[in-house]
């Protein structure tokens, strides 16, 4: 229910997936969201990257690889900053990975790219949490503090998508 609740309170930004609507029965709740193309795993792992030990003067796919890169960063940036600046003390994902980041367009040319699966997010807190130690997320992109059960933050949000 939270996940839904945070989706509404993000509808306003354009690099968080956008909650279309939801329904609900006895056990589970599904979430109807804006269709999105691939995820950024398989824009790293399908896309053609260049050769460095080929580039020559004005590459043209080199140029266009890098626009791509510079666009997925600068909107999973916004998203994160938008997300860390709401509420009294901002909203932590905790789940950012290359799969929970969706792209609009296509391997060769991404339009956009949203943060998405809130299942983890939580609001932040300023003093320190018990409920924020937890060690929540996907270990292969684990920030150092929360491999030692130290409280997660912002800059725990920052580490998985740099790390
Ligand atoms: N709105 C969407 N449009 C396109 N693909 C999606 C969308 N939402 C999820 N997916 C695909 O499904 C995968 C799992 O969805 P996600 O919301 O991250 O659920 P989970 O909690 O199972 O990780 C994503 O990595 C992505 O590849
Ligand atoms: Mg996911």
């Amino acid at each position: 229910m939270l996940e839904i609740c945070l989706l509404e309170a993000f509808k306003d930004c354009q690099n968080i997936v956008t909650l279309e609507g939801y329904y609900q029965n006895d056990k589970d709740y599904f979430l109807v969201l804006e269709l999105f193309d691939f995820s950024l795993d398989n824009w790293i792992f399908h896309a053609k990257q260049p050769q460095f030990d080929e580039v020559e003067d004005e590459d043209e796919e080199l140029y266009e690889w890098c626009q791509q890169r510079y666009l997925i960063t600068r909107d999973v940036v916004n998203g994160l900053s938008v997300m860390h600046g709401r509420g009294a003390n901002g909203v932590l994902h905790r789940d950012l990975k290359p799969p929970n980041i969706l792209l609009l367009g296509s391997t060769k040319g991404v339009q956009k790219a949203v943060l998405t699966d809130f299942g983890f997010a939580r609001t932040a807190w300023n003093n320190r949490n018990r409920r924020m130690s937890a060690q929540i997320g996907t270990v292969r992109y684990m920030a150092p503090e929360i491999i030692k059960g130290e409280v997660y933050g912002k800059a725990s949000d920052m580490w998985y998508v740099w790390g």
